[in-house]
């Protein structure tokens, strides 16, 4: 799968613009303020149906207007079909269209187009909170579970379902008439993200070893007391939630520790290290998926070599270019790539919102 047209408008100081990329390496060079985060934006929209960036969509549309719009052909490498998808996006809505069809659920273009980004905020999914971190175990399981997705929209359900009944703040009441199926729900996903998680780990581990010497440890962590059932762990905690009016423990709260040398990776590696960590996070989750499903993913990389040496930039851009990702690299420096040596490479020019192929 590669992105073989993007049409652009109204996206950040981007107002119109058309780009037909490279199925291998694109390389988006231009001064500062130019548009190149702009163009990676509008490509993590049309996937993820939200900013990279920021949750208020008004800073995300150009200023002289009220909507924007992205549009993108997909190639099928094996089946040699093309998919149109389509997003418009306003301050109070948003349109969907596959191949010409409305359609209702965001993620129904996330299946058809993975997108992941490395940037210099690559750091924050380790040193944040656990949310990152289950989204990121998330991604990967919806791509390549394809129970997942009704799975979690279950549980997160019942899980509103009960926190309703917790806020009526009756001790012990409505709340508990949930917890049979809030714990079949708990235990499918959770078996889903401890099976992926084991998975992923040999992965993850390969390109940490390739990218920053080491081989870090990763658990999964459920969510509630390791040593208890859920079943038991919500029986213990019922009347602290009624308290609190919400669930303490479950899979909503799960988290994935990575250590090395017994020490969090994000209380001891450097910037560097860490976004390299989190790269090799990201090629674990990309190899995966082609091997598991032949789904071929994007990747964004914004401001290459933030915080990387030109060794490390060179091995991660190669381990990437390896991993069958279409890639979108920005720099402001045009020469920091030798692109001829690229077999499937282009290069394009943005400046003052405008993008050229450069030839
Ligand atoms: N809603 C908006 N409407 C119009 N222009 C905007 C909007 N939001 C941001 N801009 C402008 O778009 C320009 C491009 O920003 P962008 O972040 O894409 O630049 P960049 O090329 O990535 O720069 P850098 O190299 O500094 O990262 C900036 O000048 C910014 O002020
Ligand atoms: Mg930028």
């Amino acid at each position: 799968m590669h992105l073989s047209q993007v049409d652009i408008k109204w996206v950040r100081n981007l107002k119109d613009v058309r780009l037909n990329p490279a199925p291998g390496i694109n390389l988006i060079y231009g001064l500062n303020a130019s548009g190149k985060t702009s163009l990676l934006e509008a490509i993590y929209l049309l996937s993820h149906g939200r900013s990279f960036r920021t949750s208020n969509i008004r800073s995300v549309i150009h200023a002289e207007s009220n909507t924007l719009q992205v549009f993108a052909k997909v190639v099928q490498e094996q089946s040699g079909s093309c998919i149109h998808l389509g997003l418009e996006k306003g301050l109070s809505h948003n349109q969907i269209r596959i191949n010409q069809q409305n359609v209702t659920q965001t993620s129904r273009l996330a299946a058809y187009l993975p997108v992941q980004i490395i940037n210099p905020e690559a750091h924050r999914l380790l040193e944040q909170g656990p949310s990152q971190r289950r989204k990121f175990i998330d991604w990967g399981l919806f791509h390549v579970e394809q129970s997942f997705h009704e799975t979690w929209q279950k549980y997160t359900r019942i899980l509103k379902q009960r926190n309703a009944a917790l806020r009526e703040r009756k001790p012990g009441g409505n709340a508990k008439l949930w917890d049979k199926q809030l714990i079949e729900a708990s235990e499918k996903l959770t078996e889903l993200r401890r099976h992926y998680v084991q998975e992923l780990t040999p992965y993850l581990q390969e390109y940490s070893q390739r990218l920053i010497q080491i081989s870090p440890l990763v658990q999964y962590r459920q969510g509630w007391p390791q040593e208890a059932s859920f079943e038991t762990a919500l029986l213990n905690s019922i009347e602290q939630d009624v308290h609190k009016g919400f669930t303490r423990y479950g899979p909503h709260r799960a988290d994935l520790r990575i250590t090395d040398n017994g020490q969090p990776v994000q209380e001891q590696f450097s910037r560097g290290q860490q976004k390299l960590l989190v790269s090799a996070m990201r090629l674990a989750q990309i190899t995966h998926l082609r091997q598991q499903q032949a789904q071929q993913s994007v990747v964004l990389v914004d401001d290459l070599a933030a915080e990387l040496d030109s060794s490390h930039r060179h091995r991660l851009v190669e381990l990437l270019a390896e991993s069958g990702a279409q890639l979108f690299i920005t720099s402001t420096d045009a020469s920091l790539f030798d692109t001829q040596a690229w077999a499937s490479s282009k290069m394009f020019h943005v400046e003052h919102g405008q993008i050229t192929e450069v030839i």
